[in-house]
């Protein structure tokens, strides 16, 4: 398998995958394993991340997908190039989807995003940065507009950013940390800054 950020000349999965596959496919209906498409791309998009360190879908692998699926390879080109998740070019160990939509975009994702390219020397969207670490991707609403604005690093979410929180993050990325998902702020999930508010116990006490 090729090297970070080279178009690889063959794909097969590895025993690790293969032993995912094999549970994939017995999650959907005999005679029909078009259904296992999208697992099967998440699943070959993560086996480039863990073996070359560039999470991506490269031509050869949609086309094993195909094959494995028995469609067309068209079929599995359709819909890798429709949905953001997957990655149909090299990107960096690091990819960085910085939400810019308007809840984001109220609460300061222009900061996290000047913060990003100070700290990567990133200049547009889309591109890796020399050391080939990071990759920053604009994306829509991620979700998660209740703790905005948030930055998405690979699988976790970073939320309540600024240009502070977001050089910390990245400057601890470098060191090879991965510091702890959710609110930079401390927040429980969505809950006030200092704790909740309400329900704040389980158990039931019967109005007088
Ligand atoms: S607008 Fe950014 S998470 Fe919804």
């Amino acid at each position: 398998m090729a090297r970070q950020g080279a178009a690889p000349d063959s794909f097969s999965f590895d025993a690790e995958s293969e032993a995912r596959i094999a549970v994939i496919f017995a999650k959907y209906p005999a005679g029909q394993p078009a259904s296992a498409m999208l697992p099967l791309l998440d699943l070959a998009q993560r086996q480039m991340g863990r073996v070359t360190g560039s999470a991506w879908v490269p031509i050869v692998a949609m086309d094993e997908i195909a094959r494995r699926v028995g469609v067309a390879p068209i079929r599995v080109y359709e819909v890798a190039t429709f949905y953001l998740m997957f990655n149909t070019s090299p990107v960096g160990k690091y990819h960085l989807q910085v939400c810019t939509t308007t809840p984001c975009w109220l609460r300061g994702s222009e900061e996290v995003v000047h913060a990003c390219r100070r700290a990567t020397g990133i200049k547009d969207w889309k591109e890796t940065s020399a050391d080939g670490m990071f990759t920053m991707t604009e994306v829509e609403c991620l979700g998660a507009c209740v703790n905005a604005p948030v930055l998405q690093v690979n699988d976790d979410f970073y939320e309540d950013m600024d240009a502070e929180s977001t050089e910390r993050l990245l400057a601890a990325l470098k060191r090879g940390e991965t510091p702890p998902p959710g609110s930079v702020k401390g927040r429980q999930t969505s809950a006030p800054e200092g704790g909740p508010a309400t329900l704040t116990s389980l158990s039931f006490e019967p109005a007088e």
